[in-house]
């Protein structure tokens, strides 16, 4: 059963507007009609809707990118718009995690580095090199094994990649830094049915593992456990920076490790409860989401029963 603890993000009575660019009114078009929404921990939502209905606006309100609304966003109770800038900042990179349709890699950099970059973010304050660490290294080839590149060379350039390889270095980077939430926007837009399914499923076991790093994977008991002090403190801190103290990590021991996340990989110090919320208009992925909410008219509702299967009917 899920406690209020789980609710990782609350948005309260979230209302847009955008000047109606289609009059010369000066009319303001509804967007966002004040939607109220909780997201839980181990969530894997799906914001549906025509295109134009506001599912990419819906997602940067809900991930800090956009604070000019009327009502609240708050994470783990606090309310982000009342955050500085910076702390906004510092929040986004340490505990959310972004996809999008275009992937937005950095062309001259190599798989490595691109995943590696929200680490380098985080740590930006401190007068770090940009070389990575050997925990660095670590978790950059875990996550792309986990996305299924365990193959692709880490210091390939990223411009050799094709379309679907690249949308799973987008992935890697996106969990590479451990977030709370993923936000995905089309992530499966633009690619073929096989890394589509691929993507699908690793957003799914994101969901049902966390962030963590995999006991399963190929660098288990040996490269991550090594180091877990290392990993530990850092994501300390990074709770104590974004999240403010007894932030997300805090009560992961309500939930325990028998309870319904009892098939997460990793219990312990590496679990990171994650919730995974998407824009799509993929039936495929929807249909692999608990819950399904359809924006329309400024309104989300959720989808259920027939609706949900005359919906995502291909
Ligand atoms: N910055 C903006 N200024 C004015 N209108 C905008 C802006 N951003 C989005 N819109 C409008 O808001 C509506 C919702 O856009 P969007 O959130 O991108 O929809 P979706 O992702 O569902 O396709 C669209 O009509 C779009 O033109
Ligand atoms: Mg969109």
């Amino acid at each position: 059963m899920l406690s209020s603890n789980d609710v990782l993000l609350e948005l309260v009575r979230v209302q847009k507007s955008f000047l109606d660019g289609e009059t010369s009114s000066g009319a303001r078009r509804t967007i966002l009609g004040g939607i109220d929404l909780e997201v839980h921990a181990g969530a894997l939502m799906a914001i549906v809707g025509a295109s134009g209905a506001g599912k990419s606006t819906l997602l940067s309100v809900m991930s800090g990118l956009d604070v000019v609304f009327d009502g609240e966003v708050r994470l783990n109770g606090r309310a982000i718009k009342a955050m500085s800038d910076d702390e906004r900042a510092r929040l986004r990179n340490e505990a959310f995690g972004f996809v999008f349709q275009s992937f937005h890699l950095l062309e001259h950099l190599t798989v490595a580095q691109n995943v590696a970059l929200p680490l380098w973010l985080v740590k930006r304050s401190a007068k770090s090199s940009k070389r990575a660490t050997d925990d660095e290294t670590d978790r950059i080839r875990e996550v792309l094994d986990r996305v299924g590149l365990g193959d692709v060379s880490p210091s390939a350039s990223v411009r050799r990649l094709s379309g679907g390889e690249r949308q799973r270095v987008a992935m890697a980077r996106a969990i590479v830094h451990r977030p709370h939430i993923l936000f995905a926007d089309e992530p499966t837009g633009n690619l073929d049915d096989a890394t589509s399914a691929l993507v699908i499923s690793v957003l799914d076991d994101l969901r049902r593992r966390g962030s963590a790093p995999s006991d399963r994977g190929t660098h288990g008991d040996g490269g991550t456990h090594g180091d877990r002090g290392k990993h530990a403190d850092r994501s300390k801190d990074a709770d104590r920076g974004a999240l403010g103290d007894g932030g997300m990590h805090g009560d992961r021991g309500a939930l325990g490790d028998g309870g319904m996340h009892g098939d997460r990989g990793a219990p312990g110090e590496h679990s990171v409860r994650c919730a995974v919320v998407v824009a799509t208009h993929d039936p495929r992925l929807a249909r692999r989401c608990d819950r399904v909410l359809r924006l329309e008219k400024g309104r989300l509702e959720e989808v259920a029963g027939d609706a949900l299967r005359d919906a995502l009917a291909d």
